[in-house]
């Protein structure tokens, strides 16, 4: 386990393809912080797009200006104790990468699904109508999206329940340090849970 840092903010960055998952997850996941006691607050592509970003389109520049904006909130947010969450598809790994170098407390998630599961799922329609052209430069069909090299967490949201991806978001903050083990009905942390079942199966009781 890493060093304790439950008293710090930090910002969650999910990352992937429209309709992969990152609002579902980022939400769930806000929810669960924020039952452990921290203050959170999402900044989602698709809400920041109509205050913040509101004008820009989806030219590579305006999508390093968006996702350099997102980071600078994030930024703000977590330097005060905040956990901020961010959930943009941030297609590029370099504007990623400045914002974890700008903000330094970041754990990327990739929110990861396979593009036949997406076009199944359009839920807004969007990808049927890029794949019929009338949307052009759209991430993943006719624009790039550029898978993260090394993201703290990766969840499959087409072999994983929204709930099962988001136990695996809180699992890995714990480990980092930005919060303690939750304790379970028996009173044990995940940890000493897993330890206590080791030693009893050892014993032959499991
Ligand atoms: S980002 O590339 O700048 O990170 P962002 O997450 O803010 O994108 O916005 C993505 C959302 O905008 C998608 O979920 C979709 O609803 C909508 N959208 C509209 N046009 C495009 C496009 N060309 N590429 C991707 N998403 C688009």
């Amino acid at each position: 386990m890493s060093e304790n840092k439950t008293d710090r903010g930090f910002t969650l960055w999910f990352t992937g393809l429209s309709g992969a998952g990152k609002t579902t997850v980022s939400r769930i996941v806000a929810q669960l912080l924020r039952e452990r006691g921290k203050k959170v607050e999402i900044l989602d592509g698709d809400v920041v797009r109509t205050n913040l970003s509101k004008g820009l389109g989806f030219s590579k520049e305006d999508r390093d200006i968006n996702i350099r904006r997102i980071g600078f909130v994030c930024h703000l947010l977590s330097r005060n104790g905040v956990v901020a969450v961010g959930a943009a598809i941030s297609p590029y790994q370099a504007i990623r990468d400045e914002n974890r170098a700008l903000i330094g407390d970041f754990i990327e998630v990739y929110a990861r699904c396979t593009m036949d599961e997406l076009v199944k799922r359009d839920v807004k329609g969007l990808y049927k109508k890029a794949l019929a052209g009338e949307i052009k430069g759209f991430t993943g069909v006719d624009d790039p999206y550029e898978a993260p090299q090394n993201p703290e967490v990766v969840f499959d949201s087409d072999q994983e329940t929204p709930e099962q991806s988001a136990a695996k978001i809180m699992t890995k903050i714990e480990e980092l340090g930005y919060l303690e083990p939750a304790k379970s009905a028996s009173g044990y942390t995940a940890e000493e849970e897993s330890k206590v079942n080791e030693r009893l199966k050892s014993l032959g009781y499991l």
